[in-house]
């Protein structure tokens, strides 16, 4: 059993109570977003997709020409204990590595050691009432890079898509391409549900491979339900359900979109059927059925 205490983050080289962990001014994450992250669920000491999360992380790596200070198995080891030293039983924990600390450039310096943090939050669930009556969303123009497949932590636009979000007093908003494609969420990817299918964006340069995402459409196709990964838009005929997935969400149904009621405004049987398969899944892995 956990008991309530000091928050704890891994910086580095070792574990420092929150309240003190640092990071230089002259950090590159701090200096130029130049770095990556990833977050990681762990419901009483179960990670969900621990390893796919690590794979994520070094591709993210791979694709800014990033070489993490310490190994895979390391970093598995250091994430656990973050974990441990944290006093929440269900727990996000947030990985993040920047370029490091060099005098202020854009080049990069040779042999700049990357910089490592861990923190823990805590997961909350969330409340039942909300997935009653389903998020809401308003779709922005998308102003972010051409590289969204890389979880960057350049997250300014999704920061002001959050806000403006707020200002409509909704949950999400859903980004947009040029030609009124619906590509993802500021912190969730996309599902549709058109004529009893799972339609959603493809993986590209416009999108993140969210984990989540991935295992929805596994458990979909295992369950029998088709999955197209296709461009698709709102106005499309037959679009009766939406839903969004995350690491700290799970499945969440979307009723309504820029005021707009999706399908019969409740959440739909599909969506819901979707989010029952994760929650089971992950409830097996918390048993120890899945590895
Ligand atoms: C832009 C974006 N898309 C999708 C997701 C969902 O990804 P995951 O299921 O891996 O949490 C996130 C999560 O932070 C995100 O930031």
């Amino acid at each position: 059993m956990k008991q309530p205490g000091t928050l704890t983050a891994w910086v580095n080289d070792r574990f420092t109570p929150l309240g003190e962990a640092r990071v230089h001014i002259e950090d590159r994450g701090f200096q130029f977003a130049d770095g990556i992250y990833e977050v990681i669920a762990c419901f009483g000491g179960t990670f969900i997709d621990l390893d796919e999360h690590l794979a994520r992380l070094w591709r993210s790596c791979e694709a800014i020409a990033l070489e993490p200070a310490v190994s895979r198995e390391k970093l598995r080891d250091l994430i656990r204990e973050t974990y441990r030293r944290n006093p929440f039983p269900d727990a996000m924990l947030y990985v993040q590595i920047t370029r490091g600390v060099a005098p202020r450039s854009h080049h990069i310096p040779e042999n700049i050691r990357p910089t490592l943090v861990i923190t823990a939050r805590q997961l909350s669930q969330v409340p039942e009432e909300k997935i009653r009556r389903g998020a809401t969303a308003i779709t922005l123009a998308d102003i972010r890079w051409k590289r969204c497949d890389i979880k960057s932590i350049a997250l300014l636009a999704s920061v002001l898509g959050k806000q403006e979000a707020d200002r409509m007093h909704a949950d999400e908003a859903f980004w947009l391409d040029e030609d009124g494609h619906l590509l993802e969420g500021c912190s969730t990817n996309c599902f549709a549900v058109i004529d009893e299918s799972l339609v959603t964006h493809p993986l590209d340069h416009r999108v993140l491979g969210g984990i989540t995402r991935d295992l929805a459409i596994r458990l979909a196709r295992r369950y029998g339900l088709p999955v197209h990964e296709r461009p698709w838009r709102l106005d499309e005929q037959g679009l009766s359900e939406l839903f969004m997935t995350s690491t700290t969400n799970a499945a969440m149904p979307v009723c309504r979109v820029d005021g707009h009621v999706i399908g019969n405004g409740r959440p739909g049987r599909i969506s819901m059927q979707i989010r029952t398969l994760l929650l089971q899944h992950f409830d097996e892995l918390r048993a120890g059925k899945r590895s």
